[in-house]
């Protein structure tokens, strides 16, 4: 290959640069749904339910139906009111479990306060379940298998592996986030890579004594921190020559420009994280059909 063909850098003057890797795997995904398509007859299919109104709920599950429409996933989506009650939403899932023309489910979250969010994600086939939520897929994961794992955490790590880090010993990796969404599966991704982890949250004492410490630190706070000083990871929070990834949007968690003089690389909002959890999304669907129909 000569030098004019080879592909562009994932890290690049510090920056992450998560839509170029998300365009190359999403390149990926729809060259295997076109192989999948030609053997099997059938395109695969992913649908995603809302429950009540939420604006950013929306706008992410719009996102991921034009993403698999345009790698050639069909999809299909169901807004239900706010009233829906759990009978209901459960009597779906199971229709859905035992519908062979879908292949992914993804119920977007949060749902509201009546409905039990565990009972939810637990009633979805493992096979179908996209997310990566379901008991018998986190069980998987604690036991170090990725298939079909959580969509954020895995585009953080699949970053990670696309700039040379796949294998984090004797790093230090330092998680601002608790969540089932993103922290806690990323515990064990980051593990599968020899990663020492550490999880700092709301309740966690003296943030920067850890941030310091950080040779990989993901923030996922989500929130400003004041007016006139709106970042939480500040540059003399961060240590010479870490990698920097945040997942917070639409505005970031993390002080960019001056992050990035100090970071070996440092993610972008927008730019980063979001299109990586696309692209893992589209995965797990073209996964999770390959897994239903052999
Ligand atoms: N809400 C915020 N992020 C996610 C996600 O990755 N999946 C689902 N189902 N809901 C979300």
């Amino acid at each position: 290959m000569s030098s004019g063909d080879e592909p562009k850098p994932i890290c690049e003057d510090h920056v992450i640069k998560g839509r170029r890797l998300s365009n190359r795997i999403r390149k990926g995904v729809k060259a295997e749904v076109e192989a999948l398509v030609e053997k099997h007859g059938m395109a695969p299919k992913l649908v995603t339910l809302i429950v009540g109104e939420d604006p950013g709920s929306e706008m992410y599950v719009r996102m991921k139906h034009k993403a698999s429409n345009k790698a050639g996933i069909l999809s299909d989506h169901h807004g239900l009111s706010e009233d829906t009650s759990e009978e209901d939403l459960l009597k779906l899932i199971d229709e859905l479990n035992h519908d062979k023309a879908v292949h992914g489910i993804l119920v977007q979250l949060p749902l509201p306060k009546h409905i039990d969010e565990k009972k939810i994600i637990s009633a979805i086939d493992p096979l179908k379940d996209v997310d990566g939520f379901s008991p018998g897929n986190i069980y998987r994961l604690f036991y170090g298998g990725e298939e079909l794992s959580a969509a954020t955490p895995h585009g953080i790590v699949t970053m990670l592996d696309a700039i040379g880090m796949e294998d984090l010993s004797g790093k230090h990796a330092v998680i601002i986030n608790r969540s089932m969404i993103v922290g806690k599966p990323l515990i064990f991704l980051l593990l599968n890579r020899n990663a020492t982890v550490t999880v700092c949250h709301s309740r966690t004492a003296d943030l920067p004594s850890f941030t310091l410490q950080a040779d990989v630190l993901v923030t996922a706070i989500g929130r400003r921190k004041a007016e006139e000083d709106p970042y939480y990871i500040s540059a003399d929070m961060v240590k010479e020559g870490a990698v920097v990834i945040d997942v917070s949007t639409p505005l970031g968690d993390v002080d960019f420009e001056e992050v990035k003089k100090k970071a070996l690389c440092v993610t972008p909002v927008p730019g980063g994280v979001g299109p990586m959890t696309i692209a893992m999304l589209l995965q797990n669907v073209v996964d999770a059909y390959s897994a239903q129909i052999s």
